[in-house]
């Protein structure tokens, strides 16, 4: 399949566009778009055949629910089974923005899906392009990151050209994106809400809302006889192709730790990569040193994450050292990443 490409803005988006992506969903077509956290996989929602084609695309396990993107809160009615109360404030307070709520599921939303469970997750979007490709898809789009699966999610087009060329019917260019890490995740269909994934809509921020949240355990943890409530979050994930390390503790100990180690490749004839921040940038003795910015900048962080994980892969660097982020609010989210992408390998200094 050739893709198309197309340079979108947000400020004025190109009708002709915008509507020859919405035809291409509307006939079972996929199209890669950006949102404000990272970049979409598209498909129609309601069109069990277009689910089909994004699991091959993607090259992920059909037991992976896709997220149903909405652009009007009243078409979440039809989706769901009810809508509790709780989903209501959250909406009024988070939607639209990188927040996505699962709820019980009608028979509108086909078991390909929702990876044949009986609930449905449901986000709204902020960024412009993404709300004027749902509405001329016809109100649902089935979207994951527009990433082959196991790999980091995409936060440019030329990401998305790099796993998805030739995989996908167009590919929407709308810049890079804003946030940088997936939507979080809230579970609303148990007796209390579960957070199944951290994202920039933090516990915090959910709690000034509800009152008491709770955090699905396997989050940070690295024991893989949990089974997570999100079914994606078992997989391995967000993997750079070589063996990263997260070394954790007091910042000079860090990066004695880390200078060793790669000190001790080196002399081995293997190269080395560090992802630092600007703080410690220059302390590193690595042949690839990544700085995600200030440490002050959690923000900035969480944007550019995926990102440096790619650039490691490109430069085939096959053994790689992060510091942690634990401390910063938005830290859970950040270090949820890392985590998966170091397969837990964790050490502390
Ligand atoms: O920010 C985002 O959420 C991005 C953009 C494109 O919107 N999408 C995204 O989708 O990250 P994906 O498929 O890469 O991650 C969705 C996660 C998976 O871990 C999946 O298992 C979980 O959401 N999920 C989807 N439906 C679910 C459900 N009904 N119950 C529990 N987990 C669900
Ligand atoms: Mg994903």
């Amino acid at each position: 399949m050739k893709t198309e490409y197309a340079k979108l803005s947000e400020e004025s988006i190109d009708p002709e566009v915008i509507s020859r992506a919405g035809r291409i969903l509307q006939e079972g077509g996929l199209v890669a778009f950006p949102t404000e956290t990272v970049y979409g996989l598209g498909g129609d929602a309601l069109n069990p055949e277009s689910s089909k084609k994004i699991y091959a695309a993607k090259g992920r396990p059909s037991d992976n629910p896709l997220i149903v993107h909405i652009c009007r809160m009243k078409d979440l009615v039809p989706l769901v089974a009810e809508i509790p109360d709780a989903a209501l404030k959250l909406a009024a307070a988070f939607w639209p923005g990188p927040l996505t709520m699962i709820f019980k599921k009608t028979d509108l939303i086909p078991m390909e899906t929702t990876g044949g469970l009986s609930t449905v997750a449901v986000r709204f979007p902020s960024n412009k392009i993404a709300a004027a490709l749902i509405d001329k898809a016809g109100g649902f789009v089935a979207a994951p990151s527009a990433n082959r699966s196991g790999r980091p999610s995409t936060t440019t087009a030329d990401h998305c050209r790099e796993d998805l060329d030739g995989r996908v019917d167009m590919i929407l260019d709308g810049g890079p994106v804003d946030i940088g890490l997936e939507s979080t995740i809230i579970d609303l269909t148990e007796e209390k809400p579960v957070i199944l994934r951290p994202g920039k809509i933090t516990r915090a921020m959910l709690e000034e809302v509800l009152g008491r949240v709770e955090v699905d355990r396997t989050i940070l943890s690295g024991d893989s006889s949990l089974a997570p409530k999100a079914p994606g979050m078992k997989y391995r994930h967000y993997a750079p192709k070589g063996a990263l390390t997260i070394v954790e503790g007091d910042r000079a100990a860090v990066t004695e730790y880390i200078n060793r180690q790669c000190d001790a490749c080196r002399a081995e004839g293997i190269r080395t990569g560090v992802l630092c921040t600007d703080e410690t940038r220059d302390a590193y003795r690595a042949d690839s040193v990544k700085s995600a910015g200030s440490r002050q900048d959690e923000d900035a962080v969480g944007r550019v994450l995926f990102r440096l994980l790619r650039e490691f892969d490109t430069e085939e660097i096959p053994v790689m050292f992060s510091e942690s982020f634990e401390d910063a609010a938005a830290g859970q989210a950040i270090m949820n990443r890392l985590m998966k992408a170091a397969g837990h390998h964790i050490v502390h200094v």
